[in-house]
Protein backbone atom coordinates (compact mmCIF):
# COMPACT_ATOMS: atom_id res chain seq x y z
CA UNK A 1 0.00 0.00 0.00
CA UNK A 2 1.05 3.44 -0.50
CA UNK A 3 3.24 6.01 1.73
CA UNK A 4 0.28 7.85 1.20
CA UNK A 5 -2.44 5.54 3.00
CA UNK A 6 0.29 4.77 5.36
CA UNK A 7 -0.02 8.11 6.24
CA UNK A 8 -3.13 8.65 7.11
CA UNK A 9 -3.69 5.38 8.90
CA UNK A 10 -0.73 6.71 11.44
CA UNK A 11 -2.63 9.85 11.88
CA UNK A 12 -6.17 7.79 12.45
CA UNK A 13 -4.55 6.04 14.94
CA UNK A 14 -3.22 8.93 16.83
CA UNK A 15 -6.36 10.74 17.20
CA UNK A 16 -9.63 9.17 18.63
CA UNK A 17 -11.27 11.85 15.71
CA UNK A 18 -9.33 13.80 13.32
CA UNK A 19 -10.99 15.73 10.32
CA UNK A 20 -10.23 15.49 6.72
CA UNK A 21 -8.91 19.28 6.74
CA UNK A 22 -6.46 18.36 9.52
CA UNK A 23 -5.33 15.72 8.15
CA UNK A 24 -4.88 17.06 5.10
CA UNK A 25 -2.72 20.48 6.05
CA UNK A 26 -0.41 17.55 8.25
CA UNK A 27 0.02 15.77 4.85
CA UNK A 28 0.17 18.96 2.72
CA UNK A 29 -2.10 17.12 0.61
CA UNK A 30 -5.81 18.07 -0.58
CA UNK A 31 -8.73 16.72 1.02
CA UNK A 32 -10.16 14.43 -1.70
CA UNK A 33 -6.54 12.81 -1.60
CA UNK A 34 -7.20 12.18 2.39
CA UNK A 35 -10.92 11.10 1.16
CA UNK A 36 -9.41 8.55 -1.31
CA UNK A 37 -6.66 7.32 1.15
CA UNK A 38 -9.88 6.63 3.52
CA UNK A 39 -11.40 4.55 1.14
CA UNK A 40 -8.44 2.80 0.40
CA UNK A 41 -7.85 1.81 3.96
CA UNK A 42 -11.75 0.79 4.21
CA UNK A 43 -10.98 -1.22 1.19
CA UNK A 44 -8.03 -3.25 2.92
CA UNK A 45 -10.49 -3.97 5.54
CA UNK A 46 -10.03 -0.87 8.27
CA UNK A 47 -13.52 -0.10 9.87
CA UNK A 48 -12.96 4.14 9.92
CA UNK A 49 -15.75 6.16 11.02
CA UNK A 50 -16.80 9.53 9.26
CA UNK A 51 -18.70 11.80 12.02
CA UNK A 52 -20.32 15.43 11.16
CA UNK A 53 -18.62 18.39 11.86
CA UNK A 54 -15.89 16.03 13.82
CA UNK A 55 -14.14 13.86 11.22
CA UNK A 56 -12.97 10.68 10.71
CA UNK A 57 -12.37 7.69 13.65
CA UNK A 58 -10.50 4.34 12.92
CA UNK A 59 -12.62 2.24 14.77
CA UNK A 60 -11.31 -1.29 14.01
CA UNK A 61 -8.08 -2.65 12.67
CA UNK A 62 -8.48 -4.85 9.15
CA UNK A 63 -8.11 -8.37 10.62
CA UNK A 64 -6.58 -9.38 7.17
CA UNK A 65 -2.79 -8.83 6.70
CA UNK A 66 -1.75 -5.80 4.21
CA UNK A 67 1.77 -4.05 3.74
CA UNK A 68 0.78 -1.08 5.68
CA UNK A 69 0.09 -2.94 8.92
CA UNK A 70 2.56 -5.22 8.27
CA UNK A 71 5.16 -2.33 7.90
CA UNK A 72 3.91 -0.59 10.86
CA UNK A 73 4.22 -4.31 12.98
CA UNK A 74 8.23 -3.87 12.17
CA UNK A 75 8.82 -0.03 12.52
CA UNK A 76 11.09 -0.40 15.80
CA UNK A 77 12.55 -3.46 14.86
CA UNK A 78 16.42 -3.68 15.30
CA UNK A 79 16.49 -6.58 12.64
CA UNK A 80 13.92 -6.73 10.09
CA UNK A 81 14.13 -3.45 7.13
CA UNK A 82 11.13 -4.55 5.35
CA UNK A 83 8.01 -6.50 4.73
CA UNK A 84 6.67 -7.60 1.63
CA UNK A 85 2.91 -8.71 1.29
CA UNK A 86 1.63 -9.91 -1.63
CA UNK A 87 -2.13 -11.59 -1.66
CA UNK A 88 -1.53 -14.65 -3.69
CA UNK A 89 1.61 -16.33 -4.43
CA UNK A 90 3.19 -19.87 -5.17
CA UNK A 91 5.44 -19.84 -2.35
CA UNK A 92 6.80 -16.76 0.34
CA UNK A 93 10.23 -18.83 -0.07
CA UNK A 94 9.83 -18.00 -3.94
CA UNK A 95 9.63 -14.24 -3.36
CA UNK A 96 12.32 -14.66 -0.40
CA UNK A 97 14.59 -16.05 -2.85
CA UNK A 98 14.34 -13.58 -5.73
CA UNK A 99 14.75 -11.14 -3.05
CA UNK A 100 17.89 -12.28 -1.12
CA UNK A 101 20.43 -10.28 -3.33
CA UNK A 102 18.83 -7.18 -3.63
CA UNK A 103 17.14 -6.73 0.04
CA UNK A 104 20.32 -6.12 2.20
CA UNK A 105 19.06 -6.63 5.57
CA UNK A 106 16.99 -9.64 7.01
CA UNK A 107 13.76 -8.85 5.84
CA UNK A 108 9.72 -10.59 5.94
CA UNK A 109 7.92 -11.90 3.18
CA UNK A 110 3.89 -12.79 3.73
CA UNK A 111 1.01 -13.87 1.75
CA UNK A 112 -2.50 -14.16 2.09
CA UNK A 113 -2.47 -17.93 0.30
CA UNK A 114 -0.29 -19.53 -1.52
CA UNK A 115 -0.82 -21.44 -4.52
CA UNK A 116 2.20 -23.41 -4.56
CA UNK A 117 3.62 -23.84 -0.93
CA UNK A 118 5.98 -26.68 -0.10
CA UNK A 119 7.04 -28.34 3.48
CA UNK A 120 9.83 -30.35 4.63
CA UNK A 121 11.13 -33.00 1.91
CA UNK A 122 9.25 -30.77 -0.70
CA UNK A 123 5.99 -32.11 0.48
CA UNK A 124 2.89 -29.87 -0.12
CA UNK A 125 1.61 -27.14 2.29
CA UNK A 126 -2.00 -26.46 1.87
CA UNK A 127 -2.20 -23.01 1.93
CA UNK A 128 -5.87 -21.34 1.31
CA UNK A 129 -6.00 -17.54 1.90
CA UNK A 130 -8.07 -16.86 4.94
CA UNK A 131 -6.82 -19.80 6.86
CA UNK A 132 -3.35 -19.60 7.55
CA UNK A 133 0.16 -17.36 8.28
CA UNK A 134 2.51 -18.17 5.29
CA UNK A 135 5.21 -15.92 5.99
CA UNK A 136 9.43 -16.15 5.17
CA UNK A 137 11.56 -14.63 7.44
CA UNK A 138 14.99 -14.18 5.36
CA UNK A 139 18.09 -13.67 8.44
CA UNK A 140 21.80 -12.52 7.53
CA UNK A 141 23.65 -13.97 9.89
CA UNK A 142 27.75 -14.76 8.07
CA UNK A 143 27.76 -18.42 10.65
CA UNK A 144 29.11 -21.84 9.70
CA UNK A 145 27.12 -24.13 8.09
CA UNK A 146 26.81 -25.98 10.92
CA UNK A 147 24.93 -23.97 13.05
CA UNK A 148 21.95 -24.28 11.41
CA UNK A 149 20.86 -27.10 13.63
CA UNK A 150 21.17 -24.62 16.79
CA UNK A 151 19.41 -22.21 14.49
CA UNK A 152 15.91 -24.16 14.35
CA UNK A 153 16.13 -25.01 18.16
CA UNK A 154 15.73 -21.23 18.64
CA UNK A 155 13.38 -20.51 16.29
CA UNK A 156 11.18 -23.24 17.68
CA UNK A 157 11.23 -21.57 20.96
CA UNK A 158 9.82 -18.08 19.14
CA UNK A 159 7.33 -19.48 17.62
CA UNK A 160 5.79 -21.38 20.57
CA UNK A 161 6.69 -18.57 22.88
CA UNK A 162 4.36 -16.18 20.41
CA UNK A 163 1.50 -18.73 20.29
CA UNK A 164 1.32 -19.40 24.28
CA UNK A 165 1.77 -15.52 24.92
CA UNK A 166 -0.64 -14.25 22.73
CA UNK A 167 -3.48 -17.18 22.53
CA UNK A 168 -2.95 -18.66 26.08
CA UNK A 169 -2.48 -22.53 24.49
CA UNK A 170 0.28 -24.68 25.43
CA UNK A 171 2.32 -25.02 22.39
CA UNK A 172 5.24 -28.06 22.51
CA UNK A 173 8.00 -28.14 20.01
CA UNK A 174 8.11 -31.44 18.04
CA UNK A 175 11.68 -31.63 16.96
CA UNK A 176 13.17 -30.67 14.62
CA UNK A 177 10.77 -28.45 12.90
CA UNK A 178 6.97 -28.22 14.26
CA UNK A 179 4.96 -27.01 16.92
CA UNK A 180 1.63 -29.11 18.27
CA UNK A 181 -0.66 -27.80 20.39
CA UNK A 182 -2.85 -30.81 22.33
CA UNK A 183 -1.32 -33.75 20.58
CA UNK A 184 -1.26 -32.21 16.96
CA UNK A 185 0.44 -30.10 14.36
CA UNK A 186 -0.30 -26.59 14.05
CA UNK A 187 2.72 -25.16 12.81
CA UNK A 188 5.80 -26.55 10.46
CA UNK A 189 8.23 -24.39 9.48
CA UNK A 190 11.79 -25.32 7.15
CA UNK A 191 14.72 -23.73 6.67
CA UNK A 192 16.77 -23.39 4.06
CA UNK A 193 19.69 -21.64 3.57
CA UNK A 194 22.24 -19.97 0.75
CA UNK A 195 25.70 -20.18 1.80
CA UNK A 196 29.49 -19.86 0.14
CA UNK A 197 32.66 -21.41 1.40
CA UNK A 198 31.20 -23.06 4.45
CA UNK A 199 29.48 -19.61 5.90
CA UNK A 200 25.83 -18.82 5.40
CA UNK A 201 25.12 -15.51 4.57
CA UNK A 202 21.04 -16.29 4.05
CA UNK A 203 18.58 -18.35 5.90
CA UNK A 204 15.15 -18.49 4.39
CA UNK A 205 13.08 -19.93 7.25
CA UNK A 206 9.52 -20.54 6.15
CA UNK A 207 6.59 -20.76 8.79
CA UNK A 208 2.95 -22.18 8.43
CA UNK A 209 0.55 -21.94 10.36
CA UNK A 210 -2.71 -22.99 10.88
CA UNK A 211 -4.84 -20.11 12.05
CA UNK A 212 -8.18 -21.14 11.35
CA UNK A 213 -10.31 -24.17 10.91
CA UNK A 214 -10.42 -26.08 7.20
CA UNK A 215 -12.20 -28.79 5.69
CA UNK A 216 -9.05 -30.39 5.57
CA UNK A 217 -7.29 -29.59 9.10
CA UNK A 218 -10.51 -30.89 10.23
CA UNK A 219 -10.48 -34.26 8.24
CA UNK A 220 -7.36 -34.43 9.07
CA UNK A 221 -6.51 -36.73 12.56
CA UNK A 222 -2.95 -35.46 13.23
CA UNK A 223 -3.61 -31.64 12.75
CA UNK A 224 -5.44 -28.62 14.60
CA UNK A 225 -5.64 -24.97 14.48
CA UNK A 226 -5.72 -21.88 16.33
CA UNK A 227 -9.26 -21.48 16.16
CA UNK A 228 -10.19 -24.85 16.99
CA UNK A 229 -8.26 -25.04 20.18
CA UNK A 230 -9.46 -21.65 21.35
CA UNK A 231 -12.96 -23.25 20.74
CA UNK A 232 -11.90 -26.02 22.78
CA UNK A 233 -11.60 -23.88 25.97
CA UNK A 234 -14.66 -21.97 24.77
CA UNK A 235 -13.09 -19.05 23.63
CA UNK A 236 -12.60 -16.98 20.08
CA UNK A 237 -10.00 -16.65 17.69
CA UNK A 238 -8.10 -14.98 16.77
CA UNK A 239 -5.99 -11.96 17.10
CA UNK A 240 -3.87 -12.08 13.59
CA UNK A 241 -2.41 -8.76 14.01
CA UNK A 242 -1.41 -9.31 17.57
CA UNK A 243 -0.05 -12.78 16.66
CA UNK A 244 2.05 -11.66 14.10
CA UNK A 245 3.66 -8.53 15.97
CA UNK A 246 4.59 -10.85 19.00
CA UNK A 247 5.79 -13.44 16.33
CA UNK A 248 8.28 -10.86 15.22
CA UNK A 249 9.27 -9.88 18.22
CA UNK A 250 9.84 -12.98 19.58
CA UNK A 251 12.05 -14.14 16.16
CA UNK A 252 13.83 -10.83 16.30
CA UNK A 253 14.76 -11.81 20.43
CA UNK A 254 15.57 -15.40 19.88
CA UNK A 255 17.89 -14.89 16.95
CA UNK A 256 20.06 -12.35 19.13
CA UNK A 257 20.25 -15.46 21.47
CA UNK A 258 21.11 -17.45 18.58
CA UNK A 259 23.94 -15.05 17.85
CA UNK A 260 25.27 -14.29 21.03
CA UNK A 261 24.49 -17.20 23.71
CA UNK A 262 24.98 -20.85 23.55
CA UNK A 263 22.44 -23.42 23.10
CA UNK A 264 22.46 -23.95 26.71
CA UNK A 265 21.15 -20.42 27.82
CA UNK A 266 17.51 -21.78 26.12
CA UNK A 267 18.20 -25.28 26.58
CA UNK A 268 15.98 -25.51 29.92
CA UNK A 269 13.34 -23.53 28.35
CA UNK A 270 13.52 -25.42 25.34
CA UNK A 271 13.47 -29.19 26.81
CA UNK A 272 10.33 -27.81 29.44
CA UNK A 273 8.69 -27.21 26.09
CA UNK A 274 9.44 -30.36 23.70
CA UNK A 275 6.81 -33.45 23.73
CA UNK A 276 9.35 -35.73 22.49
CA UNK A 277 11.35 -37.36 25.42
CA UNK A 278 10.88 -40.25 27.17
CA UNK A 279 8.53 -41.66 24.31
CA UNK A 280 9.14 -44.04 21.92
CA UNK A 281 9.35 -42.73 18.93
CA UNK A 282 9.96 -43.61 15.16
CA UNK A 283 12.34 -42.10 13.68
CA UNK A 284 13.18 -41.59 9.91
CA UNK A 285 16.74 -40.48 8.59
CA UNK A 286 17.82 -40.60 5.02
CA UNK A 287 18.24 -44.34 4.50
CA UNK A 288 16.99 -45.61 7.56
CA UNK A 289 14.05 -45.96 10.12
CA UNK A 290 14.47 -47.17 13.65
CA UNK A 291 12.24 -47.20 17.22
CA UNK A 292 13.99 -45.11 20.10
CA UNK A 293 13.53 -42.98 22.75
CA UNK A 294 14.82 -39.38 22.42
CA UNK A 295 16.50 -38.23 26.03
CA UNK A 296 18.93 -35.44 25.49
CA UNK A 297 20.09 -32.45 23.05
CA UNK A 298 23.17 -32.15 22.69
CA UNK A 299 24.74 -28.24 22.93
CA UNK A 300 25.25 -28.49 19.18
CA UNK A 301 21.63 -29.39 18.15
CA UNK A 302 21.88 -33.29 18.16
CA UNK A 303 19.21 -35.31 19.34
CA UNK A 304 20.10 -37.92 21.58
CA UNK A 305 17.82 -41.45 21.49
CA UNK A 306 18.08 -44.79 22.98
CA UNK A 307 16.78 -47.38 20.81
CA UNK A 308 15.71 -50.99 23.05
CA UNK A 309 18.81 -52.51 22.63
CA UNK A 310 20.27 -49.60 24.90
CA UNK A 311 22.55 -48.21 22.02
CA UNK A 312 22.41 -44.65 21.78
CA UNK A 313 21.83 -42.63 18.55
CA UNK A 314 22.98 -39.56 17.69
CA UNK A 315 20.64 -37.60 15.24
CA UNK A 316 21.24 -34.40 13.29
CA UNK A 317 18.16 -34.31 10.73
CA UNK A 318 15.19 -36.58 10.58
CA UNK A 319 11.74 -37.56 10.58
CA UNK A 320 9.96 -38.43 13.70
CA UNK A 321 6.77 -40.04 14.65
CA UNK A 322 4.76 -40.82 17.49
C1 LIG B 1 6.58 -28.43 7.23
O1 LIG B 1 5.97 -28.70 8.25
O2 LIG B 1 6.86 -29.31 6.41
C2 LIG B 1 7.02 -27.00 6.97
C3 LIG B 1 5.93 -26.18 6.37
C4 LIG B 1 6.35 -24.77 6.00
C5 LIG B 1 5.27 -24.02 5.28
C6 LIG B 1 5.62 -22.57 5.09
S1 LIG B 1 4.24 -21.58 4.64
C7 LIG B 1 5.27 -20.23 4.30
C8 LIG B 1 6.49 -20.79 3.61
N1 LIG B 1 6.25 -20.90 2.19
C9 LIG B 1 6.25 -22.16 1.78
O3 LIG B 1 6.03 -22.54 0.61
N2 LIG B 1 6.48 -22.97 2.81
C10 LIG B 1 6.67 -22.25 4.05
Amino acid sequence: MSKLNQQVLKLLSKHEFISGQKMAEALSISRTAVWKAVQNLKEDGYTVKSVASKGYKLIGASNELNETLLTSMIKDSKLFSEVIYRDTVDSTQKIAFQKITDIKKPFIVVAGEQTGGRGRFNREWTSPEKSGLYMSAVFKPDIYLNEIIKFNLFLSLAIANAIEETFDLDAGIKWPNDIYIDGKKVCGFLTEVVSENNVIQNIICGIGINLYETEEITALETATSIENEMKKNGRMNSDTESFLTRLIHELEQQYHQFMNTPFSSIKEEWMAKSIIFGKEMRISEMNRTFLAKPVDITDEGFLLAVDRYGETHKIISADIEF
